[in-house]
């Protein structure tokens, strides 16, 4: 018998760098009551979890814990960030043996307890990875997502927005495909708040466009490399990007995101999983959103589908 979710209620697997700053994201979001966090490594999950309880006389008041999965039955979302980071200079796809060896331990346990929760997939490479939890669990492909692009797409509004002096939120410009080396900046449908953005760029005194948009998207691309080299790891933005994707399920927000979902005749592509545009909310995918993208841009959507095509089907699902 399938428990009752509590939409209060979030578990997290994994409580590393990613899950314990994910963790106090969800925290201090007032969005949930109680938090259950799960690691193989048990004394870690109860560090974070007493670590995180004890700001709790500042924050608003929620029942934290370590547990396993037997905890999760009820939780309306469970986030999954266990597994290997990359090393310096290490690819996202350079994880995926080790990863997807992590998570045929994991999804098992959650499938085997009939979960109706939402999955959300952090681990990489998350567009493979959320592919994986998909097929190994069973569920329906509207709960279970991965956080794909959508700190890519956050990491470009940045850039854009350092660039022309404008807020972040006012730039309308994302990344998709792999949320990884062979990610798309979207430059064909970008604006500024309606404004095309050649012409905002202009209006701020860039004429050279080409040469900008060339620079800004490496920037964005090997964001993670600049950081992991500096520090090790990124877990803040991340941690961020997580709590606005369980905000916008928790709150039934319906915001358009580029998260890790499931294509199946969309842009061509077939039974594969990529970061593209789709409307997250209480159902997790509420549905896609095909975006018309120019011919350059589409070809390199292919190509970006092809490369996680040919790592899928040499894993042993
Ligand atoms: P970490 O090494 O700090 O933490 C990983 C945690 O997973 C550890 O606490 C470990 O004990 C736990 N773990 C390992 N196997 C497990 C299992 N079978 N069951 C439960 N827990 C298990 O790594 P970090 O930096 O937190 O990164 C975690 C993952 O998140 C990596 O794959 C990393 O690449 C990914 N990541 C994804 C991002 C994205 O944008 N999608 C951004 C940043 C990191
Ligand atoms: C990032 C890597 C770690 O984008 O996925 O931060």
């Amino acid at each position: 018998m399938a428990a009752i979710i509590n939409p209060r209620k979030v578990a997290i697997v994994g409580c590393g760098f990613v899950g314990s700053a994910s963790a106090f994201a969800l925290m201090q979001s007032g969005l949930f009551s109680e938090m259950v966090l799960i690691d193989v490594d048990h004394d870690r999950a109860e560090g974070e979890a007493l670590d995180i309880a004890h700001g709790m006389a500042f924050g608003s008041p929620m029942n934290i814990y370590a547990g396993d999965y037997s905890d999760i039955d009820d939780a309306a979302i469970t986030v999954i960030t266990a597994g290997a980071n990359q090393a310096p200079g290490e690819t996202r796809l350079d994880l995926v043996n080790k990863n997807v060896a992590i998570f045929k331990s994991i999804i098992p346990q959650i499938a085997e307890r009939d979960y109706q929760g939402i999955l959300l997939v952090v681990s990489n490479p998350v567009d493979i990875l959320t592919y994986v939890a998909l097929k190994l669990s069973g569920m329906p492909a509207n709960r279970v997502l991965g956080s794909g692009t959508t700190l890519d797409t956050a990491r470009f509004k940045y850039a854009l927005g350092e660039h022309l002096g404008v807020d972040p939120r006012n730039v309308h410009a994302r990344i998709i495909g792999e949320h990884g080396d062979s990610e798309i900046a979207a430059w064909s449908l970008a604006n500024i708040s309606g404004i095309p953005l050649n012409d905002f760029c202009e209006l701020r005194g860039h004429t050279d466009h080409q040469r900008n948009m060339d620079r800004i998207a490496e920037e964005v691309k090997n964001a993670a490399y600049e950081i992991i080299k500096k520090k090790r790891a990124t877990y803040y933005g991340i941690a961020m990007t997580v709590k606005r994707i369980c905000e916008a399920i928790t709150r039934d927000e319906k915001p358009i995101l580029p998260v890790s979902n499931y294509i199946d005749g969309e842009y061509g592509l077939h039974d594969i999983v990529l970061s593209m545009p789709a409307v997250v909310g209480a159902s997790g995918i509420e549905y896609q959103v095909p975006i018309k993208i120019n011919e350059t841009e589409t070809e390199q959507l292919k190509a970006s589908a092809a490369t996680l095509r040919s790592v899928i089907d040499k894993l042993d699902l």
